[in-house]
């Protein structure tokens, strides 16, 4: 069952429009004129329940935009969404007993109470009985570990203590959709680790359905069964994480181990869209441009001269792939 629906929605920021300088200012505030920013645009996709999709993008390409329309915090400029038949923008608060956020940048704790008092004020605020409210508790505080933090005021909990706690708090209500905008930001790798396997449990337990954004390669291979690649506004891949390699990768590596131990790679034609990096009396290893030449080709062309006798493959990482797309160096229809 697709329990996220986006159908072609945009989001346009209005923002004001002056000249430099004092005199621009001032003619500004006497005269303010607007233009529209186009931060998403036309975008449609589903989610599944229970899948973990990573949102992934170009720092501004819209993602804390979608997300916000995701959770109705905005309203979209024009298309609709609908979250387990609720359109968020319209019923907010029915939207918010079934969906859970963390904003990386952002907390959702009372600053100056001590975390447990942050999490018993969420659980009146999701109306949670008290049977049910420490039963949750409870499996939150073992899962990620809370115990010694409970007492301590929010405000002086490090970085890594505020997210697990910030974690905890969008989870306590056992929510169907959770959205997760930039949960490992600035954590170290101990806490990364824990707060991924926890989001992994919570998803096998309970079906948990997860939209993740992060900048961290690791949260998305470690996580998602899907990506879908946002730039400037415009939905540029959807679908896995395999897939999306092999359409995307164009350094990738094969080295073919050989019988012969002489040379023969002269009589070899090559083309643009490979080249040998190393040759030894056993193998030899060459980079080429899977999106241009497979390795049945490269396999055809090499084996009129030599005995074949194993081929190894090394793919592209999936973060150089994105760090291409991102440089403008590959070409995404
Ligand atoms: N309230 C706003 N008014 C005007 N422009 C905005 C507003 N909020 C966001 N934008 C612009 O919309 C674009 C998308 O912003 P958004 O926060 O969605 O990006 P993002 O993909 O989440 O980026 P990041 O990875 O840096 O968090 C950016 O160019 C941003 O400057
Ligand atoms: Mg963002």
């Amino acid at each position: 069952m697709n329990i996220i629906k986006v159908k072609n929605i945009s989001k346009e920021y209005k923002i004001s429009k002056h000249e430099n300088g004092f005199i621009g200012y001032i003619k500004h505030i006497l005269n303010p004129k607007t233009e529209t920013f186009k931060a998403v645009q036309n975008i449609s996709f589903e989610i599944k329940e229970g899948e973990i999709v990573g949102y992934l993008g170009e720092n501004g390409a819209g993602k804390s935009t979608t997300i916000k329309m995701l959770t109705g915090l905005l309203t979209p400029t024009s298309g609709e969404i609908e979250v387990n038949g609720i359109v968020p923008y319209k019923n907010r608060i029915e939207n918010n007993f079934q969906i859970g956020a963390v904003f990386g940048q952002k907390t959702q704790l009372w600053w100056d109470l001590p975390v447990i008092e942050s999490f018993k004020l969420i659980g009146s605020l999701y109306k949670m009985s008290k049977k049910e409210y420490e039963s949750n508790l409870n499996w939150i505080i073992e899962k990620l570990e809370l115990q010694e933090l409970l007492n301590k005021q929010v405000k002086n909990l490090s970085l890594g203590q505020k997210m697990k706690c910030e974690i905890a708090a969008t989870f306590l209500h056992k929510p169907k959709i959770v959205y997760l905008d930039e949960p490992t930001i600035g954590l170290d790798v101990l806490v990364k680790e824990n707060i991924r396997k926890f989001i992994k449990e919570v998803n096998k337990e309970f079906h948990t359905t997860i939209l993740l954004t992060t900048h961290d390669i690791k949260d998305v291979e470690e996580l998602c069964d899907r990506i879908i690649l946002i730039d400037k506004g415009c939905i540029i891949y959807d679908g896995s994480i395999n897939t999306f390699k092999i359409k995307y990768s164009n350094n990738d590596f094969v080295t073919i181990f050989k019988k012969e131990s002489e040379s023969y790679i002269a009589k070899i034609k090559m083309n643009n869209e490979m080249q040998i990096v190393e040759e030894t009396k056993n193998y030899i290893k060459i980079k080429y441009n899977s999106q241009k030449i497979s390795i049945v080709e490269i396999i055809d062309l090499f084996k009129k001269y030599y005995t074949i006798e194993n081929v190894e493959t090394n793919e592209a990482k999936f973060e150089e792939i994105l760090k291409d797309i991102y440089r403008g160096h590959t070409n995404v229809e």
